[in-house]
């Protein structure tokens, strides 16, 4: 997830696009650069690490001229460089790119535009744009990008100028987010509007599939095949010192509605459009490793951990293979014994987590191969991994795991479909009908998130009381787990997760009205056992949430509180269950007035033992 600024107009662009690029930080910030055309020259620079470090060097460098662009980097192909960060250039430097999204055939179009003599520069998908607008330019920039769009597959929202029309900036969308910021006798391409706030309140909001000419008096809007198209403007509601989160009162909020976006990032070729099989290279396993494995150990730290307990879950269900998940500090606490063709999965958001890295060390000092599932691009444990499959939820800033943890299970999920797959240990009906359940995931979240209201009322009720318990079966008693972790890590309230089948032996001794449980009993294997644990803790006068699936009437008598899932099978239902939860555990804070982005006693990176 990487972030996008352009300006045009009489002012000095190149400031103008950096201050927008420190409102974008939050979306990336392992490299950043400006492309600066100034009497119809193109003059580019890049700079690896923070924001602050191209900062210093514009101070230092002045770059004048009235028409730039600029990008923020969350790397996703290609490690933090110089060379990799953005804007790319065309082959003869006239023409500049910078990219939010995914292109899913860059390689292929990487292949033709060599075979046709283009050199490139970077291990990037988006310098294939570059390549490719310059390939098509035949006098008509706009015309050369919507050719471009016409044979790109994947995610984007760029931003490009060129030399030979040093008066216009093009813009185009599909999947990532784009402003176009409306001045007067200037206008900005950003990301999203906290790019632009300070600059203006108002902003055309493109959608997919539509492009914009953006110079210094006018801007017209198209859908991407050339008709044009009218939008009203949209007023910014929020003032500009709001700017990082947006309309959005913690980053953890912001993430947790980001994570639509999220989920397409992980999923974007990964499953084929057709739903008929799962691509993921990047794990460095060849067909006969995947059929010789014996064992897979999955270990992790908090979130992630209960992230690996449904891979663990997907893992063994599906392709067959004896699989287990530990705690990363436990794993070494108990001096494993590593057999021959066993797989190491370490789960990591930050890729520093220091129990985790020690853990994935000895897991390869006793002879396993170690895959990584990890967020941040280039971290310690995607180095030291024998393979990495990056989440790509871009950056995650506040303090409890979000869009990390549905992106962790997302990717587990199609680790698991891919060795069903290849070991053909599953009916291809079944895991097609699960390939596809994988890439509704986005929209589903998006109806879950439009819930949201619904979720704030459940905060509302029952945000005073101080013990609570999250009840889960089978796959879904990771679903439980991270309930709770959401709900402690953030209120400081009691929340103990438990397997449901556990209760009659100790835990139902708790049930009584205080104490409120959150039941998860949507449709599947253990249906019937949850609502019998529902049940027994009512008969009590225990309050119960279940967490229930839409349509679902029989249930309703057995609980208090619903919170309505749509329906989905149900080894994927832990991905849709976590919304709801975490916005549970979120506005339960928010109503106490906690500090939800940075809690009490917690990082956000835990690099010590
Ligand atoms: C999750 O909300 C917590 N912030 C914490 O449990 C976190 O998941 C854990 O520290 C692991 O971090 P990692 O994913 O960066 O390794």
């Amino acid at each position: 997830m990487c972030g996008i600024v352009g300006y045009i107009g009489p002012r000095e662009a190149a400031g103008i696009c950096y201050e927008g690029l420190r409102r974008l930080e939050y979306r990336g910030y392992d490299s950043a650069g400006i492309a600066v055309i100034r009497d119809g020259r193109m003059d580019v620079v890049k700079r690896v690490g923070k924001l602050r470090i191209l900062g210093e060097t514009l101070a230092a460098e002045p770059m004048p001229g009235p028409l730039a662009i600029g990008h923020t980097r969350w790397a996703t192909h290609g490690k933090p460089s110089e060379t990799n960060s953005h804007p790319h250039l065309s082959c003869d430097g006239k023409i500049a790119v910078v990219h939010n999204g995914i292109i899913e055939n860059y390689a292929e179009l990487r292949d033709q535009l060599t075979a046709e003599g283009h050199e490139f520069k970077s291990q990037t998908d988006t310098e294939v744009i570059a390549h490719l607008v310059e390939k098509l330019y035949d006098g008509d920039i706009f015309q050369a990008v919507l050719k471009a769009i016409e044979v790109m597959r994947g995610a984007y929202a760029i931003a490009v100028i060129t030399e030979h029309e040093p008066d216009k900036i093009v813009a185009a969308r599909l999947r990532s987010p784009l402003v176009i910021g409306i001045g007067e006798g200037e206008n900005y391409v950003a990301s999203d509007m906290a790019a632009v706030r300070q600059e203006t309140d108002k902003v055309y909001v493109i959608d997919d599939g539509e492009a914009a000419i953006v110079t210094r008096d006018d801007i017209k809007l198209f859908k991407v095949t050339g008709e044009p198209i009218a939008k009203d403007p949209y007023v910014i509601p929020w003032p500009a010192e709001a700017a990082a989160k947006g309309e959005h009162k913690h980053f953890m909020h912001k993430e947790i509605h980001e994570q639509p976006e999220a989920m397409r990032a992980c999923l974007a070729g990964r499953i084929t459009e057709a739903a008929d099989r799962v691509i993921l290279e990047s794990l460095n396993m060849t067909p006969e490793e995947i059929r010789g494995l014996k064992k897979v150990i999955l270990t992790a730290c908090g979130t992630a951990y209960h992230a690996g307990l449904v891979g663990r879950f997907m893992i063994e269900k599906l392709a067959r293979i004896p699989a287990e998940c530990d705690l990363a500090a436990e794993l070494q606490a108990r001096d494993p014994v590593i057999l021959d063709n066993t797989l190491g999965i370490v789960i990591s958001q930050s890729g520093e987590t220091m129990d985790t890295l020690l853990a994935l060390r000895e897991l390869k000092a006793k002879g396993a191969k170690v895959v990584a599932v990890v967020n941040r691009v280039d971290s310690v444990i995607a180095r030291e991994s024998d393979g990495v499959v990056y989440i790509q939820a871009g950056p995650e800033i506040g303090v409890a795991s979000t869009k990390a943890y549905t992106g962790q299970i997302l990717t587990l999920e199609m680790i698991a479909v891919h060795f069903a797959e290849v070991r053909q240990t599953a009916p291809e009906a079944e895991l097609k009908a699960l390939r596809r359940a994988l890439l509704a995931c986005p929209d589903q979240a998006v109806e879950l998130l439009r819930r949201e209201p619904d979720v704030v009322k459940l905060a509302e009720k029952y945000w005073q009381l101080h013990n609570s318990l999250y009840l889960g079966r089978g796959i879904n008693l990771p679903s439980a787990m991270e309930g709770a972790l959401k709900l402690k890590e953030i209120s400081y309230v009691h929340a103990e997760a438990y397997s449901a089948g556990e209760m009659k032996h100790g835990p139902i001794a708790l049930v009584c009205p205080d104490l409120y449980t959150v039941a998860i009993a949507v449709q599947g294997q253990v249906y019937e056992q949850m609502v019998g644990n529902m049940q027994e803790i009512r008969a009590r006068s225990g309050p119960v949430i279940g967490v229930v699936n839409d349509g679902d009437e029989a249930i309703r008598e057995h609980l208090d509180d619903p919170i309505l899932v749509p329906p989905c099978p149900e080894l994927v239902s832990p991905i849709t269950i976590a919304l709801p939860l975490q916005l549970l555990a979120y506005h339960i804070a928010d109503i106490r007035g906690e500090d939800i982005d940075q809690p009490r006693n917690l990082a956000k990176t835990v690099t010590v033992e």
